[in-house]
Protein backbone atom coordinates (compact mmCIF):
# COMPACT_ATOMS: atom_id res chain seq x y z
CA UNK A 1 0.00 0.00 0.00
CA UNK A 2 0.85 3.72 -0.70
CA UNK A 3 2.28 4.76 2.70
CA UNK A 4 1.06 8.40 1.85
CA UNK A 5 -2.91 7.53 1.84
CA UNK A 6 -4.47 8.98 4.71
CA UNK A 7 -6.39 6.71 6.67
CA UNK A 8 -10.04 7.02 6.02
CA UNK A 9 -11.64 5.61 8.91
CA UNK A 10 -13.15 8.12 11.44
CA UNK A 11 -13.24 6.66 15.08
CA UNK A 12 -14.37 9.73 17.05
CA UNK A 13 -17.74 11.17 17.93
CA UNK A 14 -19.48 12.95 14.64
CA UNK A 15 -17.67 11.92 12.14
CA UNK A 16 -18.83 10.96 8.76
CA UNK A 17 -17.47 7.31 7.77
CA UNK A 18 -16.21 6.68 4.73
CA UNK A 19 -18.99 4.02 3.86
CA UNK A 20 -22.45 4.77 5.92
CA UNK A 21 -23.67 1.28 6.38
CA UNK A 22 -27.06 -0.15 6.92
CA UNK A 23 -28.87 3.04 7.22
CA UNK A 24 -30.77 3.09 3.91
CA UNK A 25 -34.12 2.20 5.10
CA UNK A 26 -33.94 4.62 7.67
CA UNK A 27 -33.10 7.54 5.50
CA UNK A 28 -35.92 6.05 3.35
CA UNK A 29 -37.97 6.64 5.68
CA UNK A 30 -37.23 9.65 6.62
CA UNK A 31 -37.89 10.85 3.05
CA UNK A 32 -41.01 9.35 1.94
CA UNK A 33 -42.42 9.99 5.85
CA UNK A 34 -41.33 13.59 5.78
CA UNK A 35 -38.86 15.60 3.68
CA UNK A 36 -40.19 14.02 0.54
CA UNK A 37 -43.06 16.86 0.66
CA UNK A 38 -41.05 19.53 2.04
CA UNK A 39 -39.16 19.61 -1.15
CA UNK A 40 -41.98 19.90 -2.94
CA UNK A 41 -42.94 23.09 -1.25
CA UNK A 42 -45.20 21.49 0.49
CA UNK A 43 -46.39 21.11 4.43
CA UNK A 44 -44.85 18.01 5.77
CA UNK A 45 -47.27 15.70 8.21
CA UNK A 46 -44.50 15.47 10.82
CA UNK A 47 -41.07 16.35 12.07
CA UNK A 48 -38.36 13.27 12.88
CA UNK A 49 -37.19 12.38 15.53
CA UNK A 50 -34.08 9.66 15.60
CA UNK A 51 -33.01 8.52 18.83
CA UNK A 52 -30.42 5.62 19.86
CA UNK A 53 -27.39 4.93 22.29
CA UNK A 54 -24.76 6.37 22.45
CA UNK A 55 -21.86 6.23 19.48
CA UNK A 56 -24.77 4.45 17.49
CA UNK A 57 -24.44 7.15 14.50
CA UNK A 58 -27.00 9.13 15.03
CA UNK A 59 -25.03 12.66 14.00
CA UNK A 60 -23.08 11.20 11.24
CA UNK A 61 -26.50 9.36 9.92
CA UNK A 62 -27.59 13.54 9.80
CA UNK A 63 -24.50 14.51 8.52
CA UNK A 64 -24.84 12.47 5.62
CA UNK A 65 -28.81 13.32 5.39
CA UNK A 66 -27.94 17.03 5.12
CA UNK A 67 -25.28 16.55 2.35
CA UNK A 68 -27.72 14.69 0.17
CA UNK A 69 -30.40 17.42 0.83
CA UNK A 70 -27.68 20.39 0.15
CA UNK A 71 -26.60 18.56 -3.21
CA UNK A 72 -29.93 16.94 -4.12
CA UNK A 73 -30.87 20.72 -6.64
CA UNK A 74 -27.56 19.35 -8.80
CA UNK A 75 -28.33 15.73 -8.62
CA UNK A 76 -31.56 15.35 -8.83
CA UNK A 77 -32.77 18.21 -11.22
CA UNK A 78 -35.98 16.61 -11.72
CA UNK A 79 -37.02 15.66 -8.97
CA UNK A 80 -35.93 18.76 -6.72
CA UNK A 81 -37.35 22.15 -8.28
CA UNK A 82 -35.70 24.48 -6.21
CA UNK A 83 -32.36 24.61 -3.57
CA UNK A 84 -33.16 23.74 -0.47
CA UNK A 85 -31.78 25.40 2.77
CA UNK A 86 -30.25 23.02 5.44
CA UNK A 87 -29.66 24.33 8.57
CA UNK A 88 -28.01 22.48 11.02
CA UNK A 89 -27.64 23.37 15.08
CA UNK A 90 -27.11 21.85 18.29
CA UNK A 91 -29.06 22.00 21.65
CA UNK A 92 -26.84 24.28 22.75
CA UNK A 93 -27.76 26.95 20.10
CA UNK A 94 -31.37 27.01 21.41
CA UNK A 95 -31.17 27.49 24.89
CA UNK A 96 -34.19 30.25 25.23
CA UNK A 97 -37.26 31.21 22.93
CA UNK A 98 -35.48 34.10 21.98
CA UNK A 99 -32.72 31.84 20.91
CA UNK A 100 -35.38 30.22 18.74
CA UNK A 101 -36.71 33.08 17.30
CA UNK A 102 -33.49 34.76 16.22
CA UNK A 103 -32.57 31.46 14.41
CA UNK A 104 -35.85 31.47 12.23
CA UNK A 105 -35.68 35.20 11.79
CA UNK A 106 -31.87 35.09 10.43
CA UNK A 107 -32.56 32.27 8.45
CA UNK A 108 -33.93 33.77 5.14
CA UNK A 109 -31.26 36.45 5.50
CA UNK A 110 -31.25 40.19 5.52
CA UNK A 111 -34.62 40.76 3.83
CA UNK A 112 -36.33 38.70 5.63
CA UNK A 113 -35.36 39.90 9.22
CA UNK A 114 -35.17 43.48 8.42
CA UNK A 115 -38.57 43.25 8.15
CA UNK A 116 -38.96 42.00 11.81
CA UNK A 117 -35.85 43.49 13.51
CA UNK A 118 -36.02 46.99 14.61
CA UNK A 119 -33.71 49.49 13.00
CA UNK A 120 -31.94 50.16 16.04
CA UNK A 121 -31.45 46.85 17.35
CA UNK A 122 -27.34 46.00 16.32
CA UNK A 123 -27.27 43.27 13.63
CA UNK A 124 -24.25 41.28 13.30
CA UNK A 125 -24.45 38.73 10.48
CA UNK A 126 -23.42 35.90 12.79
CA UNK A 127 -26.94 34.96 13.03
CA UNK A 128 -26.30 33.61 16.65
CA UNK A 129 -24.61 37.20 17.51
CA UNK A 130 -27.97 39.05 16.36
CA UNK A 131 -29.34 41.42 18.95
CA UNK A 132 -32.86 40.99 18.48
CA UNK A 133 -35.05 42.82 20.30
CA UNK A 134 -38.97 42.19 19.98
CA UNK A 135 -41.11 44.12 17.77
CA UNK A 136 -44.33 44.80 18.85
CA UNK A 137 -45.52 42.61 15.74
CA UNK A 138 -46.54 39.16 17.13
CA UNK A 139 -44.37 36.29 16.30
CA UNK A 140 -46.96 34.86 13.90
CA UNK A 141 -46.67 37.05 11.46
CA UNK A 142 -42.94 35.53 11.02
CA UNK A 143 -44.50 32.33 11.13
CA UNK A 144 -46.53 33.41 7.67
CA UNK A 145 -43.95 35.22 6.11
CA UNK A 146 -41.61 32.12 7.07
CA UNK A 147 -43.92 29.84 5.61
CA UNK A 148 -44.42 31.77 2.49
CA UNK A 149 -40.95 31.77 1.29
CA UNK A 150 -39.97 28.52 2.43
CA UNK A 151 -42.95 27.20 -0.52
CA UNK A 152 -40.12 28.40 -2.48
CA UNK A 153 -36.94 27.66 -0.60
CA UNK A 154 -37.70 24.44 1.31
CA UNK A 155 -36.14 24.82 4.76
CA UNK A 156 -34.69 21.59 7.11
CA UNK A 157 -33.48 22.13 10.15
CA UNK A 158 -31.68 19.17 12.24
CA UNK A 159 -31.18 20.01 15.72
CA UNK A 160 -28.72 17.36 17.30
CA UNK A 161 -27.61 16.66 20.95
CA UNK A 162 -31.31 16.99 21.11
CA UNK A 163 -31.60 15.09 24.36
CA UNK A 164 -30.18 18.05 26.37
CA UNK A 165 -32.73 20.68 25.16
CA UNK A 166 -34.91 22.16 28.15
CA UNK A 167 -38.21 20.15 27.56
CA UNK A 168 -40.09 23.78 27.37
CA UNK A 169 -38.06 24.63 24.03
CA UNK A 170 -38.40 21.22 22.40
CA UNK A 171 -42.28 21.98 22.83
CA UNK A 172 -41.84 25.72 21.84
CA UNK A 173 -39.65 24.55 18.91
CA UNK A 174 -42.32 21.59 17.88
CA UNK A 175 -45.12 24.31 18.31
CA UNK A 176 -43.20 26.78 15.78
CA UNK A 177 -42.46 24.28 13.19
CA UNK A 178 -46.03 22.68 13.61
CA UNK A 179 -47.95 26.00 13.25
CA UNK A 180 -45.47 26.92 10.12
CA UNK A 181 -46.56 23.98 8.45
CA UNK A 182 -50.40 24.82 9.62
CA UNK A 183 -49.83 28.19 7.51
CA UNK A 184 -48.61 25.81 4.39
CA UNK A 185 -44.41 26.14 4.93
CA UNK A 186 -42.28 23.61 4.03
CA UNK A 187 -40.46 22.99 7.51
CA UNK A 188 -38.99 19.90 8.43
CA UNK A 189 -37.31 19.94 12.03
CA UNK A 190 -34.95 16.96 12.37
CA UNK A 191 -34.44 16.35 16.32
CA UNK A 192 -31.90 13.57 17.22
CA UNK A 193 -30.33 12.43 20.25
CA UNK A 194 -30.12 9.84 22.70
CA UNK A 195 -33.04 7.43 23.94
CA UNK A 196 -33.96 9.59 27.03
CA UNK A 197 -35.02 12.68 23.75
CA UNK A 198 -38.48 10.47 23.42
CA UNK A 199 -38.77 9.96 27.36
CA UNK A 200 -37.97 13.69 27.27
CA UNK A 201 -40.28 14.93 24.86
CA UNK A 202 -43.54 12.47 26.00
CA UNK A 203 -43.05 14.41 29.48
CA UNK A 204 -42.86 17.88 27.32
CA UNK A 205 -46.71 18.34 26.45
CA UNK A 206 -46.58 18.16 22.96
CA UNK A 207 -49.19 15.57 21.37
CA UNK A 208 -45.57 13.62 20.55
CA UNK A 209 -47.78 10.66 18.69
CA UNK A 210 -49.47 12.99 15.73
CA UNK A 211 -46.30 15.68 15.35
CA UNK A 212 -43.52 13.09 15.10
CA UNK A 213 -41.90 10.47 12.86
CA UNK A 214 -40.02 8.35 15.31
CA UNK A 215 -37.09 6.48 13.71
CA UNK A 216 -34.74 4.10 16.19
CA UNK A 217 -31.17 4.03 15.18
CA UNK A 218 -30.11 0.18 16.20
CA UNK A 219 -26.85 -1.46 16.07
CA UNK A 220 -25.80 -2.67 12.50
CA UNK A 221 -26.42 -6.19 11.35
CA UNK A 222 -23.18 -8.56 10.38
CA UNK A 223 -23.52 -7.68 6.33
CA UNK A 224 -23.97 -3.33 7.64
CA UNK A 225 -20.64 -4.09 9.51
CA UNK A 226 -18.92 -6.26 7.03
CA UNK A 227 -19.58 -2.81 4.19
CA UNK A 228 -18.57 -0.41 6.45
CA UNK A 229 -15.00 -2.65 6.69
CA UNK A 230 -15.10 -4.27 3.50
CA UNK A 231 -16.12 -1.43 0.61
CA UNK A 232 -13.71 1.71 1.70
CA UNK A 233 -10.94 -0.66 1.81
CA UNK A 234 -11.72 -2.32 -1.76
CA UNK A 235 -12.24 1.88 -2.65
CA UNK A 236 -7.98 1.88 -2.22
CA UNK A 237 -7.80 -1.77 -4.20
CA UNK A 238 -7.01 -3.53 -0.99
CA UNK A 239 -9.05 -6.85 -0.28
CA UNK A 240 -9.92 -8.25 3.31
CA UNK A 241 -10.41 -11.42 3.85
CA UNK A 242 -13.59 -13.59 4.53
CA UNK A 243 -12.90 -15.03 7.93
CA UNK A 244 -11.48 -11.40 8.80
CA UNK A 245 -14.91 -9.66 8.01
CA UNK A 246 -16.46 -12.57 9.63
CA UNK A 247 -14.30 -11.75 12.99
CA UNK A 248 -14.80 -8.17 12.85
CA UNK A 249 -18.36 -8.87 12.80
CA UNK A 250 -18.67 -10.88 15.50
CA UNK A 251 -16.63 -9.00 17.55
CA UNK A 252 -18.25 -5.83 17.17
CA UNK A 253 -21.66 -7.08 17.56
CA UNK A 254 -22.66 -4.47 15.01
CA UNK A 255 -21.69 -1.39 17.21
CA UNK A 256 -20.14 1.18 14.18
CA UNK A 257 -18.20 3.11 16.57
CA UNK A 258 -16.34 -0.23 17.03
CA UNK A 259 -16.29 -1.23 13.10
CA UNK A 260 -14.38 2.17 12.79
CA UNK A 261 -11.77 1.41 15.59
CA UNK A 262 -11.20 -1.56 13.39
CA UNK A 263 -10.76 -0.21 10.35
CA UNK A 264 -8.56 2.30 11.38
CA UNK A 265 -6.22 -0.60 12.77
CA UNK A 266 -6.04 -2.62 10.18
CA UNK A 267 -5.23 0.19 7.75
CA UNK A 268 -2.29 0.87 10.31
CA UNK A 269 -1.26 -2.72 9.68
CA UNK A 270 -1.47 -2.60 6.12
CA UNK A 271 0.48 0.25 6.19
CA UNK A 272 3.24 -1.84 8.31
CA UNK A 273 3.20 -4.41 6.48
CA UNK A 274 3.07 -2.61 2.48
CA UNK A 275 0.54 -5.29 1.41
CA UNK A 276 -2.66 -4.99 -0.56
CA UNK A 277 -4.90 -7.78 1.08
CA UNK A 278 -5.61 -7.90 4.88
CA UNK A 279 -5.16 -11.60 6.38
CA UNK A 280 -5.74 -13.19 9.70
CA UNK A 281 -2.39 -12.23 10.99
CA UNK A 282 -3.40 -8.44 10.41
CA UNK A 283 -6.47 -9.11 12.74
CA UNK A 284 -4.98 -10.76 15.69
CA UNK A 285 -2.10 -8.06 15.21
CA UNK A 286 -4.42 -4.95 15.71
CA UNK A 287 -6.30 -7.10 18.55
CA UNK A 288 -5.09 -5.78 21.41
CA UNK A 289 -5.42 -2.24 20.33
CA UNK A 290 -8.75 -2.42 19.44
CA UNK A 291 -9.30 -3.93 22.62
CA UNK A 292 -7.47 -1.38 25.06
CA UNK A 293 -9.89 1.29 23.17
CA UNK A 294 -12.96 -0.59 23.96
CA UNK A 295 -11.71 -0.52 27.64
CA UNK A 296 -11.34 3.10 27.59
CA UNK A 297 -14.83 3.49 26.23
CA UNK A 298 -16.53 1.14 28.56
CA UNK A 299 -14.83 2.93 31.26
CA UNK A 300 -16.26 6.21 30.73
CA UNK A 301 -19.82 4.83 30.68
CA UNK A 302 -19.01 2.60 34.03
CA UNK A 303 -17.81 5.11 35.82
CA UNK A 304 -21.37 6.68 36.28
CA UNK A 305 -21.96 3.84 38.41
CA UNK A 306 -20.16 4.56 41.65
CA UNK A 307 -20.32 2.88 45.49
CA UNK A 308 -23.72 1.39 46.36
CA UNK A 309 -24.31 1.74 42.35
CA UNK A 310 -21.97 -0.27 41.25
CA UNK A 311 -23.07 -3.15 43.41
CA UNK A 312 -26.67 -2.70 42.30
CA UNK A 313 -25.85 -2.09 38.45
CA UNK A 314 -24.20 -5.63 39.42
CA UNK A 315 -27.03 -7.56 40.78
CA UNK A 316 -29.10 -6.16 37.92
CA UNK A 317 -26.98 -7.17 35.22
CA UNK A 318 -26.78 -10.34 36.85
CA UNK A 319 -30.47 -11.11 36.94
CA UNK A 320 -31.14 -9.95 33.66
CA UNK A 321 -28.33 -11.69 31.63
CA UNK A 322 -29.89 -14.78 33.20
CA UNK A 323 -33.23 -14.07 31.18
CA UNK A 324 -33.58 -15.13 27.61
CA UNK A 325 -35.42 -11.74 26.98
CA UNK A 326 -35.30 -8.57 28.98
CA UNK A 327 -38.50 -7.67 30.22
CA UNK A 328 -40.52 -4.12 29.65
CA UNK A 329 -39.98 -1.19 31.14
CA UNK A 330 -42.26 -1.72 33.99
CA UNK A 331 -40.98 -5.24 34.39
CA UNK A 332 -37.01 -4.05 34.37
CA UNK A 333 -38.59 -1.03 37.42
CA UNK A 334 -39.71 -3.91 39.56
CA UNK A 335 -36.70 -5.45 39.14
CA UNK A 336 -34.91 -2.29 40.41
CA UNK A 337 -37.40 -1.99 43.09
CA UNK A 338 -36.59 -5.50 44.88
CA UNK A 339 -32.98 -5.29 44.42
CA UNK A 340 -33.03 -1.22 46.27
CA UNK A 341 -34.62 -2.98 48.95
CA UNK A 342 -32.56 -5.77 49.15
CA UNK A 343 -29.25 -3.55 49.70
CA UNK A 344 -31.60 -1.44 52.39
CA UNK A 345 -32.31 1.50 50.15
CA UNK A 346 -35.38 3.64 49.30
CA UNK A 347 -37.31 1.54 46.49
CA UNK A 348 -38.87 5.32 45.80
CA UNK A 349 -35.43 6.04 43.99
CA UNK A 350 -36.02 3.36 41.43
CA UNK A 351 -36.70 5.98 38.67
CA UNK A 352 -33.07 7.39 38.97
CA UNK A 353 -31.74 4.20 38.77
CA UNK A 354 -33.96 3.24 35.54
CA UNK A 355 -32.50 7.01 33.89
CA UNK A 356 -28.91 5.92 34.81
CA UNK A 357 -29.45 2.78 32.75
CA UNK A 358 -30.79 4.27 29.66
CA UNK A 359 -27.90 7.82 30.14
CA UNK A 360 -25.23 4.97 30.41
CA UNK A 361 -26.25 2.69 27.66
CA UNK A 362 -26.92 -0.19 29.79
CA UNK A 363 -30.87 -0.51 28.26
CA UNK A 364 -33.04 1.28 25.82
CA UNK A 365 -36.32 0.48 23.99
CA UNK A 366 -36.29 0.59 20.07
CA UNK A 367 -39.16 1.11 18.51
CA UNK A 368 -42.13 -0.92 18.22
CA UNK A 369 -41.53 -3.55 21.03
CA UNK A 370 -42.52 -3.70 24.82
CA UNK A 371 -39.52 -5.42 26.05
CA UNK A 372 -36.05 -3.73 26.47
CA UNK A 373 -32.93 -4.40 25.14
CA UNK A 374 -29.37 -3.84 25.97
CA UNK A 375 -28.04 -0.82 24.23
CA UNK A 376 -24.58 -2.72 23.84
CA UNK A 377 -23.83 -6.66 24.04
CA UNK A 378 -20.50 -6.11 24.59
CA UNK A 379 -20.82 -3.41 27.72
CA UNK A 380 -23.03 -6.38 29.32
CA UNK A 381 -19.91 -8.95 29.06
CA UNK A 382 -17.62 -6.36 30.22
CA UNK A 383 -19.71 -5.59 33.43
CA UNK A 384 -20.26 -9.09 34.53
CA UNK A 385 -16.69 -9.31 33.39
CA UNK A 386 -15.66 -7.21 35.99
CA UNK A 387 -18.25 -8.47 38.57
CA UNK A 388 -16.47 -12.20 38.38
CA UNK A 389 -13.20 -9.97 39.17
CA UNK A 390 -14.66 -8.64 42.39
N1 LIG B 1 -23.75 3.53 9.85
C1 LIG B 1 -22.45 3.71 10.08
N2 LIG B 1 -21.52 3.22 9.24
C2 LIG B 1 -20.21 3.41 9.49
N3 LIG B 1 -19.72 4.07 10.55
C3 LIG B 1 -20.59 4.60 11.41
C4 LIG B 1 -22.00 4.44 11.22
N4 LIG B 1 -22.63 5.05 12.22
C5 LIG B 1 -21.67 5.56 13.02
N5 LIG B 1 -20.45 5.31 12.54
C6 LIG B 1 -19.17 5.69 13.20
O1 LIG B 1 -19.36 5.47 14.60
C7 LIG B 1 -18.84 6.54 15.38
C8 LIG B 1 -19.94 7.17 16.23
O2 LIG B 1 -20.89 7.81 15.37
P1 LIG B 1 -21.73 9.10 15.85
O3 LIG B 1 -20.83 10.03 16.58
O4 LIG B 1 -22.47 9.59 14.69
O5 LIG B 1 -22.71 8.42 16.91
P2 LIG B 1 -23.80 9.14 17.81
O6 LIG B 1 -24.94 8.19 17.87
O7 LIG B 1 -24.07 10.51 17.32
O8 LIG B 1 -23.06 9.18 19.21
P3 LIG B 1 -23.40 10.15 20.47
O9 LIG B 1 -24.59 9.55 21.15
O10 LIG B 1 -22.15 10.03 21.33
O11 LIG B 1 -23.62 11.53 19.97
C9 LIG B 1 -18.16 7.48 14.41
O12 LIG B 1 -16.82 7.09 14.35
C10 LIG B 1 -18.86 7.19 13.08
O13 LIG B 1 -17.99 7.45 12.01
MG1 LIG C 1 -23.86 12.35 18.23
Amino acid sequence: MNESKENPFTPGAGLKPPYLGGRDAVIDKMFRRSLDRTLQGCPSPKDIVIYGPRGVGKTCLISVVEDTLKSMHETQPTRIKNRIRVVPLTAGDLRSEADIEIQLISLFGQSFWKKFIPEKAEINLLPLSVLYERKTTPFSQVREEFAKRSQRTPVVITIDEAHTLNPEIFTAISNHSAMIRKAGGALTVIFSGKPHLLYMASDSGASFGDRFEKLDIALLDAKATIDVIRIPFSKHGIDVDEEVLTNIANDTQGYPHFAQIWGERLWEQCRKTGRSRIRSSDYTGAFDEVREERKLLYGSRYRLWKGRDEALLQRINERLRALNTLPSETGVKSIIKEELIGQGRDADTFDEVFDKMIESDYVWQPQGQDAMSFSLPSFVSHIAEIGSQA
